[in-house]
């Protein structure tokens, strides 16, 4: 099922918010649009929302009446500003945004400009399949077989719009033969795992079991996972990871029961110029979220709550980061320049 297409001037993002209950997609036309289906997380995962911003900042464009290129240059300034301002955590959405405007400001003329977004929002999404298809490969390296591989959050196509990153190389082993099981984490509070790696992994055939987040610790004292892989959202220059909350403690529960633990993500991820974790800005959503469980009150009206959406895992607690340029240890990142 495909996250996100682009057709007659529009972008088509399946509402990942009512996965798996129901399959439908929002019509987006105008970057205003594109920013709250981000916001919002009907459009959710790194390269996903790398993905949908680029298509998000092409469409403002289409819109911006400028006639000479320092003028549409600025307006479309406002529009990227707009598309970036929505979830700050996942280093793809900048990364894309960096890209576009430099393909922006290389064009002659508005009209050749608005041309140009579109193509690069269209060549930005079908790269993506390719590093994740690269990305996969170099990941059955770390699978052996017989191995149960525990992953957190959804890191699927339905968070990439391509194949996946951990999810990928989970998926490239089943196909080759190799004899997996995954240990899927529901990943609170809003059920990535239990809603949309649950629903991919058991589209796909692949053997799993789901799990609550706080039974990780249990299975690896009981030696039933043999590797951790998880996605990112920002990976800093010195290897420290963003990543869906519950991701650090997953990777001190490995360490501690010496379960390899790894980051699958591909370059456009890695933000070299965030020196460590401890620059990343963590993106803090509402409430709502944890005092709400699948929709429904679950805690009294009107308490406090801490609800950060990622957590920083330290560089030394990752065995290795798998991407579309090989596997690469945390100290060898600076080839990565
Ligand atoms: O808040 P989300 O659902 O966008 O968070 C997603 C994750 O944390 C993923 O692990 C990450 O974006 C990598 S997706 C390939």
């Amino acid at each position: 099922m495909d996250p996100l297409y682009y057709e007659n001037n529009a972008l088509f993002v399946l509402d990942q918010v009512k996965l798996p209950g129901e399959a439908c997609y929002q019509k987006l036309t105008g970057h205003y649009e594109v920013a709250g289906a981000i916001k919002n997380m009907a459009v959710r995962g790194a390269p996903a929302i790398g993905i949908a911003g680029g298509y998000g900042i092409a469409l403002g464009a289409q819109a911006i009446t400028d006639s000479e290129m320092p003028a549409f240059l600025n307006s479309l300034e406002e529009v990227i500003q707009v598309i970036t301002s929505t979830r700050p955590t996942a280093q793809n959405l900048f990364q894309v945004a960096g890209s576009m405007r430099s393909r922006a400001a290389g064009a002659p003329t508005p009209y050749e400009a608005k041309k140009v977004l579109l193509d690069e929002a269209a060549r930005i999404h079908k790269i993506q399949k390719e590093l994740d298809i690269i990305l996969s490969g170099y990941g059955l390296e770390v699978v052996p077989d017989g191995a149960t591989i525990f992953t957190h959050c959804n890191t699927g196509a339905l968070a990439t719009g391509g194949y996946g990153t951990a999810f990928g190389i989970i998926r490239a082993a089943h196909d080759r033969g190799k004899n997996i099981q995954v240990l899927a984490t529901e990943t609170r509070p809003l059920l990535q795992g239990a809603r949309l790696t649950a629903f991919e992994l058991k589209e796909a055939g692949i053997p799993f079991r789901l799990i609550t987040d706080s039974m990780a610790g249990h299975f690896m004292q009981k030696g039933e996972v043999t590797l951790v892989i998880t996605g990112a959202d920002r990976v800093a220059a010195n290897g420290d990871t963003a990543n869906k909350i519950g991701t650090y403690s997953l990777a001190v529960l490995a360490k501690a029961h010496n379960i390899p633990f790894y980051i699958a993500a591909p370059s456009t991820t890695f933000d070299l110029a965030t020196l460590t974790g401890q620059e990343i800005v963590i993106e803090e959503r509402e409430a709502g979220e944890v005092t709400c469980f699948a929709g429904k009150a679950v805690a009294p009206e009107g308490i406090d709550v801490y609800n950060p959406a990622f957590d920083v895992t330290p560089a030394e607690l990752i065995t290795a980061f798998i991407t579309e340029k090989g596997i690469i240890l945390p100290e060898d990142l600076s080839s990565l320049r």
